[in-house]
């Protein structure tokens, strides 16, 4: 069955936004632009002229990238409109529901709450190192709930969803809900993209950005890949014009560059540092627990994470505290071998004060 038919109503007899003709060698007065182009900031396209409704270089890029079809992929505004696309698209307002694991990434129930739909979060095994309890997700569905995300690896714990537990998700949801799986982190993870499966499964969708590993947060670009026929509707979802000419030239200038080898190099790096400093953290006496990660972050609990907090913030270092949800805890990002270095320094003080 064809995942849309899971959409609201009205989503599913969405059509695309009719946006103004764009044709080569035209006059183009159906657009209400300026005729001023600007020489600003270089681009290979004029800026007073809207981009590409849908950037198709940027799209078949991306989808030879994350190994779909390019009728397979929709370019988004960072993964993060992903998310808000595919809860505005299947949740009817205070009926229908988000399925999360919990804790896991906090942007789930935002969207969730603009659009009105109950977010049921069901708790990871944390004796298990935050293992997804796959069994639980799927006993905690209702017959309103229509998204679930799973996030492989996971952000805060760091913890990737084994390809046996994610199948049998998606063949217990088969026909019920849409199951996105977010790789926002999967090029530090041991666990292959779960792209191969699409063809098999059409209630499985996946984000994918290039804000992590791919090192340009900065272009606010990323992607939702799944069928053919949920991309569509998806597209008729999105604004038209998302992606704004500086983004989609740099977005194209990148993929084709050295750029990307260089930060594919630097994947392993990131993921020496992170063991690096995982083994160093764990000594220090205060650390009452560091998780193993697969992504370029990792989760440590502590004796007093306020004045971890405090101690760090005072030498310029910035952690994020997770007390709210996961008493204790604080999840720390692999930067630089220099920034690891003030990080260490930061939490030696604190060594310090106690001798
Ligand atoms: C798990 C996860 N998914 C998605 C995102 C959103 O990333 P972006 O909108 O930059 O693609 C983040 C950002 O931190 C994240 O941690």
């Amino acid at each position: 069955m064809s995942i849309v038919k899971l959409a609201r109503p009205e989503i599913q007899a969405l059509t695309p936004y009719d946006a103004a003709a764009q044709v080569n060698n035209t006059v183009r007065l159906n657009a209400n632009e300026s005729p001023l182009s600007s020489s600003i900031g270089n681009f290979r396209r004029p800026l007073n002229r809207y981009p590409e409704v849908r950037p198709q270089r940027l799209q078949a890029a991306l989808a030879s990238r994350f190994g779909c079809r390019a009728n397979q992929l929709l370019d988004t505004r960072g993964s993060s409109e992903a998310i808000d696309l595919l809860i505005r698209a299947f949740c009817i307002a205070g009926v229908d529901n988000v399925l999360t694991s919990s804790p896991s990434f906090e942007m789930y129930r935002h969207f969730a709450m603009i659009q009105n739909a109950e977010n049921i979060q069901v708790p990871t095994l944390a004796e298990n190192d935050f293992a997804v309890d796959v069994d639980a997700l799927i006993s905690a569905c209702t017959s309103n709930t229509k998204v679930i995300f799973v996030c492989s690896p996971n952000n805060p714990t760091g913890a990737s969803l084994p390809r046996t537990k994610l199948l049998r998700l998606l063949d217990a949801r088969q026909n019920l809900s849409a199951v996105v799986v977010d790789e926002a982190y999967i090029e530090y993870g041991t666990e292959d993209s779960a792209v191969d499966l699409l063809d098999q499964y059409p209630n499985l969708m996946i984000l994918r950005t290039l804000s992590k590993a791919l090192g340009f947060a900065g272009a606010r670009c990323g992607a939702v890949v799944g069928s053919a026929d949920a991309i569509e509707m998806l597209n008729a979802v999105q604004a038209p014009y998302a992606l704004a000419t500086p983004v989609v030239e740099c977005v194209e200038d990148v993929m084709q560059s050295a750029q990307l080898a260089l930060a594919e190099q630097a994947i392993a790096g990131v993921i020496a540092e992170r063991e690096r400093l995982i083994a160093v953290i764990r000594d220090f006496p205060f650390v009452k627990k560091v998780w193993p990660s697969e992504a370029n972050f990792f989760l440590i609990r502590v004796d007093d994470a306020e004045l971890v907090m405090q101690r760090t913030a005072e030498q310029k270092v910035l952690l994020r505290d997770f007390g709210c949800s996961l008493p204790g805890c604080i999840r720390i990002s692999v930067g630089s071998h220099q920034d690891s270095k003030r990080l260490l320094g930061a939490l030696e003080t604190l060594v310090e004060d106690r001798l």
